[in-house]
């Protein structure tokens, strides 16, 4: 294993996009930003200079950060930001993971703009469990808005209303033509008769996605830098936070192909519904050739996701074993969804709000993680509900108990003890998607379903041999999603919605995990040069 050093200025860049420009925040004046590419078991060190005026963090999601919370990112949680003229150098080990991660910035709306691929390769001498693709490329799928992001969200805060929706969905930074601008949007070179794996990333702040390529089939063999049993499929669903490796055989002779990328969203809400397009071009077509175009399910096909979320599963062969856990010592259940708050100063007298088991996050002054290390009290407090307040009932709880309660709790776990987890939309005012994100693991998805979560019948259908293992998973809107997990890495773990607009609107919680006895199961100390808030 080696050590390899990156260095993240982050500036602000003029781009332009949409036949308009305007300054952004980037990372080395890219968007999307640079790749960091490692090997299993190599040691990454990023030194983020921040040159900006907000402050700063990136967290480099998927990557577990055994024992090095101090570097997972998300500010507030685990540091204090990088404040303004500060650098921090991120220092971590990739333990026991392969495959497509990628990083973004943690803190306000920046990772609109600040975000990037890691692409971790197995270790040296050992193949991917699967025919080794004649070449690789990285595919980030984002969002775009013609005004300020951080003006969106805060206007948004003030009048307690829903944030305006981005202008267009991009493929590796670029809309595409279809916006009646004139741009080329992105463009893949192929050979024909190879074979390409594509490392797709959802980056986009608020929409899960569909996307698809004309006239030829993606065989999906790696999420969230787990391997997965190969399968075809004509489209891939990806909520924001999840990345899919698919494997595409150029099997036409020649042409342009479109790539397409738009909103997955069977709730009942406004949406960006300008579909991204990019083109696979074979070469020694360059100019002539036809132009094969496609179009991605309607927004509201939810039978096409479901279909494509329940092929997904585990290689579990004998070296990438599925270590599904057994024996649970917490078996919870998380309310996830919308409610609505008094607000004399917003626009309607109340703000959307969000909440899980009905508590709305509120974010603390300095990191809960520092809290928790150095024992200062009046931070947070341990006693997330596991449970929600009332039983949930879809139906009747839909009509009444909007408000939610606010504060920073937290739900406290021994070193090692397995978790089951239910996650459960409330669908209160509407039946909305929630791909929640945990920090610092990979879980199962051991079950999913529509509707109310039946305690009694439902896990028994529970798929303990070869469940599909990821870091974010999209609980159904209207129904709900099993996950478990073993908290075998000590520390403070973020969990949220990540749709960005739900996390700003509370829908977030922490686990803190107390060291174990053993010689390797405490967090260590933070570096010398941790932030200060
Ligand atoms: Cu990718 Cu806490 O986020």
């Amino acid at each position: 294993s080696m050590v390899r050093h990156y260095k993240f200025n982050v500036v602000l860049k003029n781009t332009t996009r949409m036949c308009s420009t305007k300054p952004i925040v980037t990372v080395n004046g890219r968007y999307p930003g640079p790749t960091l590419v490692a090997r299993e078991d190599d040691t990454i060190l990023v030194k983020v200079v921040n040159h900006v005026k907000y402050n700063v963090s990136i967290h480099w999601h998927g990557i577990r950060q055994i024992r090095t919370g101090w570097a997972d990112g998300p500010a507030y949680i685990t540091q204090c930001p990088i404040q303004p003229g500060q650098s921090y150098v991120y220092n971590f080990t990739v333990t026991g993971q392969r495959g497509t991660l990628w990083w973004h910035a943690h803190i306000l709306w920046l990772r609109a703009t600040v975000h990037g691929a890691i692409v971790i390769l197995p270790k040296r001498d050992v193949p991917y469990p699967f025919p080794k693709p004649h070449k690789e490329e990285v595919v980030i799928l984002g969002e775009w808005w013609k005004s300020d992001v951080e003006a969106v969200i805060n206007e948004a805060l003030k009048s307690g209303l829903a944030p305006n929706v981005s202008d267009a969905h991009t493929i590796n930074g670029h809309p595409g033509p279809v916006t009646g601008c004139p741009s080329n949007g992105y463009t893949l070179p192929v050979k024909s008769g190879k074979t390409y794996m594509l490392r797709i990333i959802n980056a986009a702040l608020n929409e899960e996605l569909f996307f698809k390529i004309a006239g030829h089939q993606l065989t999906v063999v790696e999420v969230d830098a787990t391997y997965v049993k190969p399968f075809k499929t004509d489209t891939i669903v990806i909520a924001p936070g999840q990345t899919t490796n698919v494997l595409v055989t150029t099997h036409r002779g020649g042409g342009k192909y479109m790539v397409a990328a738009s909103p997955f969203m069977d709730a009942p809400v406004t949406v960006d519904n300008v579909t991204a397009t990019a083109f696979l071009h074979y070469s020694g077509s360059l100019t002539s050739s036809a132009t094969t175009l496609t179009s991605t399910p309607p927004k509201n096909a939810t039978s096409v996701a479901t279909k494509f979320i329940s092929a997904l599963r585990s290689l579990n062969s004998k070296q990438y074993p599925a270590n599904v856990p057994l024996k649970i010592d917490h078996s919870l259940l998380f309310t996830v969804g919308l409610g609505i708050n008094p607000c004399p100063s917003c626009v309607n007298g109340s703000r959307v709000v969000a909440s899980i088991n009905n508590v709305t996050f509120v974010m603390p002054k300095i990191s809960l993680l520092q809290a928790h290390f150095f024992n200062i009290s009046g931070v947070f407090t341990s006693d997330f509900p596991g449970n929600p307040p009332v039983p949930f009932n879809f139906t009747s709880t839909q009509v009444t108990n909007f408000a939610t309660k606010q504060g920073t709790k937290l739900y406290r776990l021994a070193y090692n003890d397995t978790v089951q987890l239910v996650l459960q939309d409330t669908g209160m005012i509407t039946p909305e998607n929630h791909p929640l994100h945990l920090h610092g693991f990979n879980f199962f998805e051991v079950g999913r379903g529509l509707g109310n979560f039946n305690p009694k019948t439902d896990p028994k259908k529970f798929n303990l041999v070869d469940p599909v293992e990821r870091n974010t998973v999209g609980v159904p809107s209207g129904g709900w999603t099993a996950i478990r997990f073993r908290a075998d890495n000590p520390g403070v773990w973020f969990m949220h919605c990540h749709l960005e607009v739900h996390t700003t609107w509370g829908l977030k919680m922490a686990f803190v995990v107390d060291n174990g006895k053993g010689p390797n199961e405490s967090l260590l100390p933070p570096p010398s040069d941790f932030p200060k808030c």
